[in-house]
């Protein structure tokens, strides 16, 4: 068998299972589909009528893209899933702080863990819902399973926003950009220019080599534009999912094919920078077991200041839950 074989044969016997079937989570099945990760996905959400047409929807592009059974199903059906993905929640209603919309989104998933545990209790959890990494906080808390199987996909996204954005500032492929947002997925993130850089050149000699300039005020609006992106893109389309559900997708990836990539996911912070006993985002290796390890950046002393308000933050919130 060649290694492509031996990919496709896997990737037939996995199963991720879906709770939320909203834009987010029906855009990261589209993408999962699309990327022929997965041999099957599972659809989880109250509204099954929408579901089902949701399912209908993305069967019938599976004749034009991979072989996936993609099916409307209940939480008995998270059973044997690899990776079990919440993406369901309620959305901010008006007049209402992030604090009333977390106390709600808890309530949520005090009812989805227990039964995700109840059919399944090996499966990595992968959380969207936001606050993500207050909600990924609470379900390591609620569920007590392993933190290295709970998961926020917490600043792969504005990482992300990151790179696209000096990828399109110095037009270059934003692959090869390599620079991180870490802290909370949210007001508080930071974004790190300290280590920077194109393919390996720190960026500010890059900027030197070419002759482009980044001064310190372009780097505050860059770092302001990733931050109020999603409040930008609300503005203007009401909700925010192709980028997430593409970055649920690269997570998963990563999992499922034991790729040990460094992604900004949310996880237990290991007492780095003093930080302790709260979920966020940092540089960590991701593989078949989850996070295998976060990684330490080397911060200048205003990222790190900044990383550790960030943290307080999630403190500050997590002391008024009743968790
Ligand atoms: C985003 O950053 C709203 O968390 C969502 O796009």
């Amino acid at each position: 068998m060649t290694k492509a074989n031996v990919l496709e044969a896997l990737s037939t016997t996995h199963k991720i299972a879906i709770i939320g079937a909203g834009k987010v989570g029906t855009t990261f099945a589209y993408a999962l589909m699309l990327e022929g990760l997965t041999g099957e996905i599972v659809l989880i959400d109250r509204d099954k009528e929408r579901t089902e047409g949701e399912v209908m929807d993305l069967n019938h592009a599976v004749p034009l893209s991979n072989p996936v059974r993609i099916w409307n199903g209940d939480y008995p059906d998270v059973a044997g899933a690899n990776i079990v993905v919440i993406s369901a929640g309620s959305a901010q209603r008006p007049d209402e702080t992030r604090l009333d919309l977390l106390k709600r989104n808890i309530a949520i998933f005090r009812q989805i863990l227990p039964q995700v545990l109840k059919y399944n209790n090996e499966a990595i959890l992968l959380i969207a819902t936001n606050p993500v990494d207050v909600l990924s906080y609470a379900t390591w808390k609620l569920t007590g399973l392993p933190a290295q199987r709970v998961i926020g996909s917490g600043t792969v996204l504005d990482t992300a926003r990151f790179r696209s954005m000096i990828s399109q500032r110095f037009s270059l492929d934003a692959r090869n950009v390599h620079a991180f947002i870490v802290g909370e997925h949210g007001d508080s993130e930071v974004a790190i220019w300290s280590s920077a850089n194109i393919a390996g050149i720190p960026l500010l000699d890059f900027c030197q080599q070419v002759g482009c300039e980044i001064s310190a005020e372009d780097r505050v609006k860059m770092a302001n534009d990733v931050r109020n992106a999603a409040y930008e893109i609300i503005k203007r389309k009401g909700a925010t999912f192709y980028a997430v559900g593409v970055g649920l997708a690269r997570i998963v990836e990563s999992i499922l094919r034991d790729q040990h990539s460094v992604l900004s996911v949310s996880n237990r912070v290991p007492g780095f920078y003093g930080i302790e006993d709260v979920y966020l985002s940092l540089p960590a290796i991701v593989g078949a077991d989850g996070v295998e390890r976060i990684l330490k950046l080397n911060l200048d002393e205003g990222e790190t200041a900044a990383l550790q308000n960030s943290a307080q933050v999630m403190h500050g919130i997590i002391e008024q839950l009743d968790i």
